[in-house]
């Protein structure tokens, strides 16, 4: 008889989703494969670019080196779970805003990355974006646009919350 794994239970952008899959699977290789989320990319593998990062509970993590046992009963967010190609996030509308991107293929990790400090840090010193976002690798060199994105990723949230207020 073949043992099968329990299903996980996995939230994923406000959704629940039952996944049958080993404990230990990446939870990367479950996003992109079993749920047919691609924002999440799959670069080193070694946690080492940071182009696989979600959000768990907010806090910016590296899905390939993060097991789906891990991930269970806590938030997950990715690029998908951020806005739509109507509505784009303020973040996302940044990144265009300043053709953040030639290959585009770490903005995943830029993205959620620069997510999760403005939630934390919604001014942030181009120094700190510098720190927040220098373990995040571009093999193209769009560093001085990537820096700029956020910046005015800071002034779309500002706005925003202005005409909420
Ligand atoms: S693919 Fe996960 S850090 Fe590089
Ligand atoms: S835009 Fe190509 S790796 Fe960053």
């Amino acid at each position: 008889m073949i043992n099968r794994p329990a299903p996980l239970v996995l939230k994923v952008n406000g959704a629940t989703h039952l996944v049958s899959a080993a404990a230990d699977t990446p939870l990367l290789y479950l996003l992109r494969n079993d749920l047919a989320l691609n924002g999440p990319k799959f670069g080193c593998g070694l946690g080492e670019c940071g182009a696989c990062t979600v959000l768990l509970d907010g806090m910016p993590t590296r899905a390939c080196v993060t097991t789906a046992q891990v991930a269970v009963g806590r938030e997950i967010t990715t690029l998908e779970g951020l806005g739509t190609r109507a509505a784009l996030h303020p973040v996302q509308q940044a990144f265009i805003e300043e053709q953040a991107a030639q290959c585009g293929y770490c903005l995943n990790g830029m993205i959620m990355t620069a997510k999760a400090l403005l939630d934390r840090d919604p001014r942030p010193s181009v120094a700190t974006i510098q720190r927040e976002l220098s373990r995040n690798l571009c093999r193209c060199g769009t560093h001085v646009e990537i820096v700029r994105a956020v910046q005015r990723a800071a002034e779309l949230l500002a706005a925003h919350e202005g005409a909420r207020a």
